[in-house]
């Protein structure tokens, strides 16, 4: 998409009820925006995170749906606390404007109906997965160690930069985040047919572009003015995308574990 505006589809955000953040200037087809959401999604894919988990564990089944259905539901149910302890954290209120402007989406806008990590989880029970398997991988330790990694980063960060850049690390491979949950949850043609006509995956596959489009306007519009901001912005944008490699490699150790536990069950 060099050189082209991101995909993001507009009217059918707006079809499906949700609103986006106003933009006057870093639209989807800025050329400065494609410039920067092009390097840094190139930077995010040298590191071949979907290519490794996939080449492992390509097989779609049951147990697969539980084990990415349980944790992708535990990283959502964190997502709105980071989004919100980030907002808070950051030193003035035009970046809190930015950054809560997705924290307000995760948790649902204004109809506690769309939680999102809510709706998720009916969307994985619908694949499959139980609520016993909640408490049963709890606490899978990779998982735990990743997920408290992106906690401890935003806590103990001292700038902005690095907050705002962790945020788009986080961000940054959601289509392929969004894919893949769906490929792993999706494990008959059935399933296929049906998750996608879910409000979850609907929405998800056409708001994500959107989230990068948003945390690259606050790099543009904050952070480039300096090298010393940009390298603390590109320092938060590798520990996000170290959290990706950590939380997928760990879910593939997850899938191999249970594959004993769950089939036996
Ligand atoms: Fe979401
Ligand atoms: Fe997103």
């Amino acid at each position: 998409m060099q050189g082209e505006s991101l995909s993001i589809n507009y009217r059918d955000i707006a079809a499906l009820g949700y609103d986006y953040v106003q933009e006057k200037t870093y639209t989807a087809d800025h050329p400065e925006v494609v410039a920067s959401a092009n390097s840094f999604l190139k930077r995010f894919r040298e590191k071949q995170i979907f290519e490794t988990f996939n080449a492992s564990h390509s097989t779609p089944s049951l147990v697969k749906t539980r084990v990415v259905g349980t944790q992708w539901h535990r990283f959502s149910d964190l997502m709105p606390y980071i989004l919100c302890a980030a907002s808070a954290k950051v030193s003035n209120n035009r970046l809190r404007h930015y950054t809560i402007q997705t924290a307000y989406e995760e948790l649902g806008a204004r109809n506690a109906d769309e939680i999102h990590h809510e709706m998720f989880w009916e969307t994985a029970v619908m694949a499959g997965a139980k609520n016993t398997d909640r408490d049963a991988m709890s606490d899978e330790p990779e998982i735990s160690r990743a997920l408290n990694f992106i906690e401890n980063f935003m806590m103990d960060s001292k700038s902005d930069e690095e907050i705002l850049g962790l945020l788009l690390g986080l961000e940054i491979c959601a289509q392929e985040n969004i894919e893949t949950v769906f490929s792993s949850l999706a494990h008959t043609k059935e399933l296929e047919a049906k998750l996608a006509e879910t409000k979850f995956f609907k929405l998800h596959r056409q708001l994500e572009m959107e989230h990068i489009r948003l945390d690259v306007s606050i790099f543009l519009r904050f952070c480039q003015n300096s090298q010393e901001k940009i390298q603390l912005f590109t320092k938060g944008f590798d520990a996000g995308v170290e959290f990706w490699k950590q939380f997928w490699s760990g879910i593939g150790n997850v899938i191999v574990r249970q594959r004993e536990v769950l089939t036996c069950a």
